[in-house]
This record gives structure tokens, C-alpha cells and sequence, in this order.
């Protein structure tokens, strides 16, 4: 009795031990949820699919890509960018659909100089026309440490997200004409490549090769999401319990709490609105500025 007890606890723990890497490995392998799929062995996923590298070097760059194809979700990826002098290296991470009238959700980040502040791009594409940039400098140095990124998109909104705070919201304004992706699932993206001809103030300052090779991190992707597969949603074949419970996301929206760190950010921390810009559109702002 008291010789099993005292064999009992190293069992329990081992039994605890196996118990939460069944869980990790469930919720948290990379390769059960991505490609690698340009790049000669450039982009890597190691440690049991704990963590993804991409890398870039004067030959070329590399990149991933989701397995499943998603039809709304609440997707966070944990990202580490490139360190040093990264000016000319952009690192993109999105969503996107396929064919001549896609719908694309962007986040790219446009590396500079050491000690000089990284961009955060972001734009929304529906049905082939994007146009729609937003630029917002960080508040804390993104290659540091991880941070995450998030987009939530359901049928109302599209929420670009920061470490959880919002940083843009993009709104169904299909009552005003202006589409909205809605009907195409989209894959996520990741590459890693040169773009000194642009991303550096229009090629301003060039990739300094001898910095190579260039390297993003990826850990922690979390995918709250409706996955399609031939042509059925994993959402729409829920049992009521569990779409009532586990998908507030689809009708998530800002709080009045949430609403104020948003304007925060944009107060603070944005570069570049479209929906501020009459320059580049003389005929009028696009429909949707007047609404978000
Ligand atoms: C790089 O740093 C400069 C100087 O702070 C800044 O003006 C620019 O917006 C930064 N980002 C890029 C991509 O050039």
C-alpha cells in the first residue's frame, strides 16, 4: 500500500508530462498546418515544428504557405523579424485567395537600417482591387523578441491586430458598393524577400548583402478558424454547442475599450492612411473612408 503510493506520484507526473505534449503538439506543430514552398532549403521548420525560419540571401528568398484554406477565422502567428540592418528585406504575411478577382488581407514588414524603425504595411484586397494601405510605425522593437499578429475576419470585419491591440479595422461597407471578402477562402502566406528597388523610401538605401543571410522567425500560429474542405465549411457542419460556444469571432467586434486603443494606435503610431490621402485620389476618397 504505502510502497505503491510512493510509486503512484513519479506516474501521475509522467502520466501529466505525456498529457501536455499530446496537447502542445496538437494545437502548436507547424508542420501540420504548412508548406514550405519556395526557396531551395532556404525556409526550415525545426524543433518538433515548434518554430519556422525563413531566410534570404542574394540568390533568393523563401516562403510558406498554409495546408488548409480558411473561410473567416481569428488567426494568430507569433513573428520575430529580421535583426541588424534589415533595410531592403521584406518580410509578408497574409491572407490571399486565388485568381483575377482575389481577395488578399496583407501584413508586410519593411525592414531599415539598424536602429531605424521598421514599417508595418497592411492593406485589404477585394475582388482584385487593394489600394487601400495603412502604415503604422511599432511601439517596441519587432525583432527583439516574437510578438503577435493577428487578423480577425468575419462577415462583418476584417481587425489587424498587435500583440492584441488593434491596430486596424477594415468594415463590410457592402451597402455602400464596395466589396468584401466574403465567398473566397483564402490560404495564408509567408515569404521573405528583397525589395530594395521599393520598400526603402522608393530604393533609397539598397539590401546590404554582406548582412546575409536575412532570417524571420515564426512560433505559437494559432488558427481559431472555418476551414474548407472540397467546398464544405468545418464551421456549417458544427454541432450547435459548439458554434454557440467556441465562435464569438464570428461576430467579434471592437468594444468601446478596444475602440480607444485603436484610435491610440492611429493617433500615434500611423504613417500612412489611404483614406487621408486627396492627392492620390483627386476624384474622392473611396467610399469606404467615409464609414472606418
Ligand atoms: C526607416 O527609418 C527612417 C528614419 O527613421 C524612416 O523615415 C523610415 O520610415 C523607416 N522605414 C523605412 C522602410 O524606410
Amino acid at each position: 500500500m504505502s510502497s505503491s503510493a510512493s510509486s503512484g506520484a513519479p506516474l501521475v507526473l509522467l502520466a501529466l508530462f505525456l498529457f501536455g505534449s499530446l496537447v502542445a503538439l496538437s494545437t502548436g506543430n507547424l508542420n501540420q498546418d504548412f508548406d514550405i514552398t519556395w526557396g531551395d532549403g532556404r525556409a526550415k521548420i525545426l524543433n518538433n515544428g515548434e518554430l519556422l525560419t525563413l531566410s534570404l540571401d542574394k540568390a533568393s528568398g523563401s516562403g510558406f504557405q498554409s495546408k488548409n484554406e480558411y473561410l473567416f477565422g481569428k488567426i494568430d502567428m507569433q513573428l520575430k523579424l529580421v535583426p541588424g540592418n534589415s533595410a531592403g528585406t521584406v518580410t509578408a504575411y497574409y491572407l490571399s485567395s486565388k485568381g483575377s478577382a482575389w481577395d488578399e488581407i496583407d501584413f508586410e514588414f519593411l525592414g531599415n537600417l539598424s536602429g531605424d524603425p521598421y514599417i508595418l504595411h497592411t492593406n485589404v484586397f477585394s475582388q482584385g482591387k487593394g489600394n487601400r494601405e495603412q502604415q503604422f510605425y511599432l511601439w517596441f522593437d519587432p525583432t527583439a523578441d516574437f510578438h503577435t499578429y493577428s487578423i480577425l475576419w468575419n462577415p462583418q470585419r476584417i481587425i489587424f491586430s498587435v500583440d492584441g491591440t488593434p491596430i486596424r479595422e477594415f468594415k463590410n461597407s457592402e451597402s455602400i458598393g464596395v466589396p468584401f471578402p466574403k465567398n473566397q477562402p483564402m490560404r495564408i502566406y509567408s515569404s521573405l524577400w528583397n525589395a530594395d528597388d521599393w520598400a526603402t523610401r522608393g530604393g533609397l538605401v539598397k539590401t546590404d548583402w554582406s548582412q546575409a543571410p536575412f532570417i524571420a522567425s515564426y512560433r505559437n500560429f494559432k488558427a481559431d478558424a472555418c476551414i474548407l474542405s472540397s467546398g464544405a465549411s468545418s464551421c456549417s457542419s458544427s454541432t450547435p454547442s459548439s458554434s454557440s460556444t467556441g465562435r464569438s469571432w464570428l461576430s467579434e467586434e471592437l468594444d468601446t475599450a478596444n475602440q480607444d486603443r485603436l484610435k491610440w494606435v492611429q493617433k500615434n503610431y500611423m504613417i500612412y492612411n489611404y483614406c487621408t490621402d486627396t492627392k492620390r485620389f483627386p476624384q474622392g476618397l473611396p467610399p469606404e473612408c467615409g464609414t472606418s
